[in-house]
């Protein structure tokens, strides 16, 4: 096993505040960090840093922790192209496209279903996603959901049972029929891949009664809950994640004050997405109301082929700051350690003694650059669990 010395380094966020400036940053200027084989084995002042095998320049650039996608849905066939250009001239977003996801999955095999996943993860490590979530829910039937996370559990451990995504056509006539499968052979046939479990609850795909009955199932088989809540319109699912200790609500776009009440005072993570805000022509949702609350925030891409198709942390960074009230420091925050609180992870998300080494290099002198420069490519070099692989 191997160590290397990163030093030069202009700026490095640590998002522990006690190692750095005292900010939530945690913030070391003129500093090193020292990996040895898949953990940070030292952080500190350059001056400072101890010797190891090899020794990589920083040149005045800044690092950041590798940024921590909480929410994917990569296990998917075909692209909704034509859907985003109509969208584009003024036809609405709604839950139905993602029925022709669900067709294209379908039809697709293993093999190119796993090519497509394993695609989009390296194009989001290339950009510094050194951690992402992915979904099932384009498949629907017991037999698509369970291969969907097959697949996604050979490339991530943080797989989320989605099967609660729409009601399939089949299943048009008797949604209740729907949620008995899902709560029943479709969990059984796919706990053993999931670590999550979580349902889109929303008009057009499953109310507050159902939310709560899949994801109490899937509490009792062992998995997490995490809810699409309040994406599209105002609704139960926040209120619903935070009375089920869910480790997330995601999306969050339309809160009333009771909703960000409960945020504040649980330990239910608000998972903001502005990628399907950008793609969807939506209204932002208010990060700052959030915060100044004193609800914790995460940021993450949804990258699905319907309401967000990037990969990119550095876009949703940058949306972030630009349109959802966050400052710089707050929205690099999000993408790192607030993904990480999103997934109860302390391993990552920071750069701290004996946490991953997943570390990103920036072409820039601050991290605050993700969002003053937006749409350049900003990760000079990623290192993902001690090893460079970009
Ligand atoms: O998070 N909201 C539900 N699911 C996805 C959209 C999926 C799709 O349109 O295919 C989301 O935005
Ligand atoms: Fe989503």
């Amino acid at each position: 096993m191997s160590s290397t010395v990163i030093s030069g380094i202009a700026a490095l966020v640590t998002n522990e505040p006690s190692l750095g400036d005292a900010s939530p940053l945690g913030l070391v200027r003129d500093a090193a960090v020292v990996l040895d084989g898949d953990r940070v084995a030292w952080v500190g002042a350059a001056g400072r840093a101890p010797a190891a095998d090899d020794r990589v320049d920083a040149a005045g650039r800044a690092v950041i922790p590798g940024f921590v996608d909480s929410h994917s849905h990569l296990v998917f066939a075909g692209d909704r192209t034509e859907e985003f250009a109509a969208r584009m001239s003024g036809r609405p977003y709604g839950a139905g496209g993602i029925r022709t996801t669900v067709a294209a999955t379908r039809a697709a095999g293993d093999a190119a279903l796993e090519r497509t996943l394993a695609r989009h993860l390296h194009e989001a490590l290339r950009q510094g996603t050194t951690t992402m979530e992915t979904k099932s829910g384009y498949g629907l039937t017991v037999e698509d959901e369970a291969r969907a996370l097959r697949i996604a559990a050979r490339h991530t451990d943080e797989t989320t049972f989605l099967g609660a995504h729409v009601v399939p056509p089949e299943h048009a006539d008797d949604p209740a029929a729907y949620v008995s499968l899902v709560t029943g052979p479709m969990l059984d046939a796919c706990a053993p891949y999931a670590r999550w479990v979580d349902v889109f609850c929303e008009e057009g795909a499953f109310d507050g009664d159902q939310a709560r009955a899949v994801l109490t199932a899937g509490r009792e088989r062992g998995l997490t809950p995490r809810v699409h809540a309040n994406q599209l319109s105002y609704g139960p699912g926040v209120q619903l994640a935070v009375e089920l200790d869910a480790a997330s609500a995601d999306h969050c776009t339309h809160l009333t004050d009771a909703d960000v009440d409960a945020l504040a005072q649980g330990s239910t993570v608000a998972t903001l997405l502005p990628g399907a805000e950008f793609s969807t022509r939506a209204a932002w949702p208010d990060a700052r109301r959030l915060l100044d609350a004193g609800a914790t925030v995460a940021l993450s891409t949804d990258c699905n082929p319907g309401s967000s198709f990037t990969s990119s942390m550095p876009f949703c960074v940058a949306l972030a700051v630009r349109d959802m009230g966050m400052t710089p420091d707050e929205a690099l925050w999000s993408a790192t350690a607030g993904g990480a609180a999103a997934l109860r992870r302390d391993d990552v998300g920071r750069l701290v003694p004996g946490a991953r080494a997943d570390l990103v290099l920036l072409d820039a002198p601050s991290h605050v650059h993700l969002a003053y420069r937006p749409g350049v490519p900003l990760a000079a070099a990623v290192w993902h669990r001690g090893v460079r692989v970009v």
